[in-house]
């Protein structure tokens, strides 16, 4: 049996907090939700996806961060605080669409990019945000789609 398997055979993110880790804990995530929602703030292409926000951004950002926190395999904070959660159901009642959801994605690429991670983490992190936010606007565009066609029983 080899013994000497090259060490990028090993699963650097993904297995048990090991992704978590890597973006540097609770204190990492809290840096870049910050950054993602700052960015959010001040790109004028943004602005549509800022405009589906509260005024008020701090329960954005807590919940954000709790969930994160447990997403990368660390403390499962957001189920602490707030028990259990369906992404696609608790936005369920928002406009998400493919150009909200690109922004969301590119808030967040950028994020990881300003705070400097490394390319292979910020490449693993991005696709896979992919699935949930993909699954968030077929959600999305499903529950609008319905709204669009009062008194179908849809
Ligand atoms: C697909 C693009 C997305 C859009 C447009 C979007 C937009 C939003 C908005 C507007 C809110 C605030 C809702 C409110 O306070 O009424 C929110 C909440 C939240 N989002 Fe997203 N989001 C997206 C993707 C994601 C993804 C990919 C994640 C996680 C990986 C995520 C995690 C959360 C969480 C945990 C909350 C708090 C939910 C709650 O407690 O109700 N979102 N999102």
């Amino acid at each position: 049996m080899s013994t000497d398997l090259p060490m990028t055979d090993l699963p650097l993110y993904g297995s048990g907090d090991s992704t978590y880790q890597s973006v540097g804990g609770l204190e990492g995530i809290t840096q870049l939700v910050d950054r993602f929602y700052d960015l959010m703030e001040s790109l004028p292409e943004a602005k549509a996806l800022r405009e589906m926000h509260p005024q008020d951004l701090t329960g954005s950002r807590q919940k954000l961060v709790y969930f994160l926190s447990g997403w990368m395999g660390g403390p499962k904070l957001f189920a602490e605080h707030f028990g259990s959660i369906s992404l696609p159901v608790a936005h369920a009642h928002l406009p998400v669409d493919r150009d909200s959801k690109a922004m969301w994605l590119h808030c967040m690429a950028t994020a990881l990019e300003q705070l400097g991670y490394p390319l292979e983490l910020r490449d693993y992190l991005v696709a896979k945000f992919e699935t949930p936010a993909e699954s968030i606007r077929l959600m999305a565009e499903f529950e609008q789609g319905k709204k669009q066609q009062p008194g179908t029983g849809l």
